[in-house]
Parts: C-alpha cells; sequence; structure tokens
C-alpha cells in the first residue's frame, strides 16, 4: 500500500529517549553473522528463554527434531521482471485476477480497455488491490463433517486501486467515475474448487458475494447508536474502505480490517479545517487524491449533512462468508484507529483475544480481551467482540511490557465515555503514555503463545527506544511478546526476532534470506514464520521469505512482479495450498510498460491486475517445507 506520508501523532509518548545507552549495547551485541547475532541478543531475552525451555520439553517428545531445518526447500532467486519466481521445488496457478465476473451473465473487465468498464459491472467482479484473505473450507463428507482442502470460499481484501489505473486519469470527471473507483474496494467473497488437481474460481454457488463502499453495514459495540456516529442527513451506515489485512474467528466469521480510511475524504468548502480528532486520524483537504468529495457528498468533510460521517470507517468488521445477505458488522470495541490486521487467538478462560497494529508512523499496537467465555456469550447472543477490554501496549526498555487498558475507569482517560474511546481511539491511547512505533503491520501467534508483529519501517524516527532499535529505520524489524496468563494478563516479555538490516547481503549474509520492510506475516503451527514484504527491495522485487523460527533462518520461497507487493497469506486446512496476492503489479498507477500481469511479458496494452496464486509444493505437502 502507498504510505500515508503524515506524521499525526504529535504525543509527547516518548519514553525510552533516555535509553540509547542500553540499545547501543543490545546493537553491539547483534554484530556479526545473523545466526550469532541473533543467538547473542535472543539468549539474554525473556522470550526466547521461555521458548528455549519450551524446546527441550518438546526435545523429550516425539516431535523434538532438534537438528532439521523446517525450511528445506531449494531458495527462489529474485531476478526482477514482468512474472515473479519461485522456489524450483513449487509451482503456483494465478487465480482471480481483477475485474474477473463473480455472478453470470456479468462480462469481464477488458484489461486494454479498462475504462470501458462501468461502475455496475465492477460491483460485480473482483475488485482490485488484493489484500489480506482467508480460506473457509466447506464441510467435507469424507473427511467427517471437517473442513474441506478441495472447495469452499475465499474471502479477499481489496485495499485499493488509484485513479491513475482504475480510470487512467488522475481524478474523476463524474459521479460515475467515482462509483467506479469505489467498486474496485471492499471485499470479494469467492467460491473455488480443485477440479483435476487445479484451482479453479470463480466456480458457481449463492455465496459469491462483492462488499463494496456502498454496501449497507450495521455497527455494534459502545460506538453503535452514539452520536458521534450520527450525521444530520440520517442516512444509514454503508461501506468499508481501504481493507488491509484481516482476520478469522474460531465460529467461522472473516474481519477485514480498515485501515487508511482517511485518504478518501475531502473537503469542498476551501474554509475547512480538521478538528484536532480530525487531525489525529490524518483528514486533509484533498486526501490521498481519490477525489470521491467531488461528486459524492458523503465523502465531504465540509458537508454538514454529513458531519460523522468519517467517524464511520477505520473498524475491524466482521463478514459472515457463509450468509450473502447479512449485512458486514463493524466491532467498535476493537477501537477505530488504521487497522491493519487482526489476529485472533483464544485466552485463558477461552476468552477471544484480539491483536491488532495500528499502521502509521509512531502509532501503537493494541489488544482486546473479550468479557467472558466465547461460546458462552455466543450461546447468550452476544458477539466476543463486542464486549471486553480494549488495551495498547507499552514496551518497557527492560524487555518488559504493559497492556494499558483503554477504560472510562483508567484515571488517564478520566471524563471519557465508552464511545468516545471506541471512536477516538487513537487519542485515548495517546492520553495512557502508549509506545510509539515503527508503522505496525500484521500480528501473528505462534506455535507457542509468542506473538509477532512486522514493523514494516519508520525512515522519519530521530530518537531510537529498545522497541524501535533503529533512527532512522528504512528497512524495518520484526518484534515478538509473550503475555502472562495464556494472552490475557496486563504483562509481557518482549524482543527483537530480527533487523531486517541485519539479513542484508552487504552485513553478510546470503542473498536469498535477505528481505527489508515486512509487512505480511503468518506463523504456521510447525515453528515457521512467513514474512511478505512491501517497500524498496534492493535485491529485486518484493517478495515471500520463510523463517525457521526456532533456528533463525531465512529463505525466499517466492518474488513477485515489477513493481508490485506481496500480500495476503490464507492456506487449505491441511497446510498444502497456500494463496498469496500480488498487489499493484507494474506500480501504483499500473504501467503496462513495466508489466502486462497476469498476460505474459510487458510493454502490450494490457494494464497489469491484481491477483491471486494458488501456491502447492511439487511433490506435494505443507508449504514451506
Ligand atoms: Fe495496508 Fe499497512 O498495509
Ligand atoms: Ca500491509
Ligand atoms: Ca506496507
Amino acid at each position: 500500500m502507498a504510505v500515508d506520508d503524515e506524521i499525526v501523532n504529535r504525543s509527547e509518548n516518548r519514553p525510552f529517549e533516555d535509553v540509547l545507552n542500553t540499545h547501543l549495547s543490545r546493537r553491539k551485541m547483534m554484530k556479526g553473522t545473523l545466526a550469532t547475532a541473533a543467538t547473542g541478543f535472543l539468549a539474554s531475552s525473556g522470550v526466547a528463554k521461555a521458548l528455549e525451555d519450551d524446546d527441550e520439553d518438546e526435545g523429550r517428545g516425539r516431535r523434538g527434531r532438534r537438528g532439521r531445518s523446517r525450511i528445506g526447500f531449494t531458495p527462489a532467486e529474485n531476478p526482477g521482471g514482468p512474472e515473479p519466481t519461485i522456489s524450483e521445488d513449487y509451482e503456483y496457478s494465478v487465480l482471480i485476477p481483477w475485474g474477473l465476473p463473480l455472478f453470470p451473465g456479468v462480462p469481464e473487465l477488458d484489461p486494454t480497455d479498462v475504462t470501458a468498464n462501468g461502475a455496475d459491472n465492477q460491483a460485480q467482479q473482483i475488485g482490485c488491490g488484493h489484500d489480506g484473505m482467508a480460506f473457509f473450507g466447506d464441510p467435507d463428507k469424507k473427511r467427517y463433517g471437517r473442513p474441506s482442502n478441495d472447495r469452499g470460499v475465499l474471502c479477499i481484501n481489496h485495499e485499493y486501486g488509484v485513479n491513475d489505473r482504475v480510470l487512467r486519469k488522475s481524478l474523476p470527471e463524474s459521479l460515475e467515475d467515482v462509483r467506479i473507483s469505489q467498486a474496485v474496494h471492499g471485499v470479494s467473497v469467492v467460491e473455488l474448487a480443485k477440479k483435476g488437481g487445479q484451482w479453479d474460481a470463480v466456480v458457481p454457488g449463492a455465496r459469491n458475494r462483492r462488499i463494496t463502499p456502498n454496501t449497507p453495514v450495521e455497527f455494534s459495540g459502545p460506538a453503535a447508536g452514539s452520536p458521534l456516529l450520527a450525521t444530520a442527513a440520517g442516512n444509514p451506515g454503508a461501506g468499508t474502505v481501504n481493507n488491509c489485512a484481516n482476520g478469522r474467528t474460531p465460529w467461522g466469521t472473516y474481519l477485514t480490517c480498515e485501515e487508511n480510511f482517511n485518504g478518501y475524504f475531502g473537503a469542498n468548502d476551501e474554509a475547512w479545517e480538521a478538528t484536532p480528532e480530525q487531525a489525529r486520524y490524518g483528514f486533509s483537504s484533498f486526501g490521498f487524491a481519490y477525489g470521491w468529495h467531488l461528486f459524492d457528498e458523503r465523502w465531504d468533510l465540509s458537508n454538514a449533512d454529513y458531519q460523522n460521517e468519517e467517524n464511520r470507517f477505520g473498524y475491524v468488521v466482521e463478514i459472515d462468508p457463509n450468509q450473502p445477505l447479512a449485512k458486514p458488522v463493524k466491532r467498535t470495541a476493537l477501537g477505530r484507529f488504521k487497522h491493519e490486521s487482526v489476529e485472533i487467538v483464544i485466552g485463558r478462560g477461552r476468552r477471544i483475544v484480539a491483536y491488532m497494529g495500528d499502521d502509521q508512523r509512531f502509532d501503537y499496537i493494541y489488544k482486546f480481551v473479550s468479557a467472558d467465555n466465547y461460546r458462552r456469550m455466543l450461546r447468550r447472543g452476544k458477539s466476543p467482540l463486542d464486549e471486553g477490554t480494549l488495551y495498547v501496549a507499552r514496551f518497557n526498555e527492560d524487555g518488559s511490557g504493559d497492556w494499558l487498558p483503554l477504560t472510562p475507569d483508567n484515571p488517564a482517560l478520566a471524563g471519557w465515555t465508552e464511545d468516545e474511546i471506541a471512536v477516538y481511539t487513537r487519542l485515548a491511547a495517546d492520553a495512557v503514555g502508549a509506545t510509539p512505533m515503527d508503522r505496525p503491520e500484521w500480528i501473528t501467534r505462534g506455535r507457542r503463545q509468542e506473538i509477532f508483529c512486522a514493523l514494516t519501517n519508520n525512515t522519519r524516527r530521530t530518537e531510537a527506544n529498545a522497541a524501535n532499535p533503529l533512527a532512522p529505520n528504512p528497512d524495518g524489524h520484526i518484534i515478538r511478546w509473550r503475555d502472562e496468563e495464556r494472552f490475557t494478563g496486563t504483562r509481557f516479555e518482549w524482543d527483537i526476532f530480527v533487523l531486517a538490516q541485519d539479513t542484508r547481503v552487504e552485513n553478510g549474509g546470503d542473498a536469498s534470506f535477505t528481505f527489508t520492510d515486512p509487512d505480511g506475516l503468518w506463523a504456521d503451527p510447525f515453528g515457521r514464520l512467513f514474512i511478505q514484504t512491501d517497500g524498496g527491495q534492493p535485491f529485486g522485487n518484493n517478495q515471500m521469505v520463510v523463517a525457521d523460527i526456532r533456528r533463525h533462518e531465512f529463505k525466499r520461497l517466492f518474488a513477485g512482479v515489477d513493481g508490485d507487493e506481496i500480500t495476503g497469506i490464507a492456506t487449505t486446512p491441511d497446510y498444502e495450498t497456500m494463496f498469496i496476492n500480488t498487489q499493484h503489479p507494474g506500480g501504483n498507477g499500473g504501467d503496462p510498460a513495466v508489466t502486462n500481469f497476469p498476460i505474459p511479458g510487458a510493454g502490450g496494452p494490457e494494464v497489469p491486475r491484481a491477483a491471486t496464486f494458488a501456491i502447492t509444493r511439487k511433490k506435494g505437502g505443507v508449504i514451506g517445507s
């Protein structure tokens, strides 16, 4: 995703300015080769120590094959070019490109003439800017009703599509243009099946669905019914936008996260000025130059009838993939910020714990803990995502951390109401003293209760702290923590899993594990961490690297096409098919001179299109092995 360049956190949350000496001594320990640096550093930290103890336990058991790498595949090259590259042990097929029809009778987008498509067609086709996704296998009779590995639905986020790509001009010139631009955003629910060993999508089915910025939605949780979400126009809630990464629940629903929602609003009245709340969320008079406000008053911040419309975006949104008529529900108890992803785990007492990052420079990491056992809540007709406690993270310089409650009974939030905290979450987090991070992107749970978060980069950091130890931090890092009380506690221990710069070839590493700008992140249940990148790649295109977590080894599995970003991870229940996406091939504007993907080559008339790859091992088996 294109970066929102603004720094909107003007709070004074710089709790570690005085820990530079600590930071310097840690950096000294990381000198040398990657492996020894990692050992030296991690051995000193609480999380690593706890994991080593677990390893010893495991070593006595059947699964303890301590000497064997979990990433045995041949690394992929990364030559760059108009087509992707994959490890010679793997193969891929291309599915679900932008513009593929979801319903019978709808034409397919013509990549040689995308402007002829029209808004009605686009709202019934796959969107563009593919991002986070999840696969939901159908119940399989042969597997006693367990989820199928061969048939199901894939929910796909469509994060964004700039006008230069979608309209082939920089600004919309009509409401129809705006509707086209809106219709490439949102979510697709896609039925797919394996036929003759090959994945086929879209297969006909009642669950195929498009959700766009104009689809009716509901609100639940503390902000539902709040005056902060009411407009004078009285328009019902509609739509989701900038759907970045995602999550899934144990009860079989999909969670889509609204990230850079501020960029779609603008102001037609030149006298408009942002309120402090709007400024903290980065609203400006022309947003990211989508120009929706020029023809659709809902997105005009200076239109009094639609005041508060902007408070209706910035949430985690729940979608039931098996109920195509059910409205998406915005779960306001999880807070309003630039939600990147949401990792749901089951904590002590079967409480639901949701880990979330706010992707902006100097913004925060959050978690939500449900009020009760999630099954009991569901039996009582309550969503576990509606009642509970929202926390924000403070990373202490000694490797400990605290989850700070964002509740009206926190003395730092005296006078705040629950709905104000739910809607102006960033400001509440400023008030309690959270730690400003280097752009928190995806969060994932490892196999032993450790949580990883990709901190993609922060070129504007001028003062290091223990959790963000590089100033500036152009390549990013991955932080890791483990909460007390099986995810539900308010204390944690943390360490830095890897600084991306330590994998660079000039630091004595091997190019096959070099990466920068970690973004998409997924830990499998076998001890691997999949890392997808989004940034300037000095050694080729954006890519997906796999780590053996315990051995601290990295290896490239896949490299994208020129100008793209690799993002989105979903697997079948047997982990033998992995779905990943190419987003913005050919750069933000989609330059056909760079690539015509998925049409082979470059220089043809076809505008490049985002698409999904289905990746399998040639000899079969779990992806990453
Ligand atoms: Fe949508 Fe922060 O990436
Ligand atoms: Ca991302
Ligand atoms: Ca990113």
